[in-house]
């Protein structure tokens, strides 16, 4: 039905464990259904089972569905940084 592709690091601005989600993805016939809440809950249970306080991720600006879904979810967008990537 769909996945969430997490990782835990490690934020030198908080100086605690965070965790990474890489991607999470409802596959189109079972959107709508309560599966991406279920898994963002089963995260959650995750985080808080190994004393992590936070998650964080990234949303392509234009995903204004996805921005929605997760700020349904309780989640608030960081305007404050810039994504960077040196291609070598
Ligand atoms: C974003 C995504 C994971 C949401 O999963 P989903 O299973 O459809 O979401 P749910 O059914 O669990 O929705 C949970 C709540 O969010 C709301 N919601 C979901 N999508 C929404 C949208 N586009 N706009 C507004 N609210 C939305 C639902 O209405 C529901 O609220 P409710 O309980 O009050 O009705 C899914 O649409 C998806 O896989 N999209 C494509 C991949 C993608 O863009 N992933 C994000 C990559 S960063």
């Amino acid at each position: 039905m769909g996945y969430a592709l997490y990782a835990f690091d490690y934020s030198t601005d908080t100086g605690s464990r965070e965790m990474f989600l890489h991607d999470l993805f409802v596959r189109a016939a079972y959107r709508g259904q309560g599966v991406g809440e279920a898994l963002m809950n089963r995260l959650t249970e995750i985080c808080k089972a190994a004393g992590v306080r936070s998650m964080y991720w990234l949303v392509w600006h234009a995903n204004e569905s996805a921005i929605r879904f997760y700020e349904k979810m309780g989640a608030r967008s960081i305007d404050t940084v810039r994504l960077m990537r040196l291609t070598l």
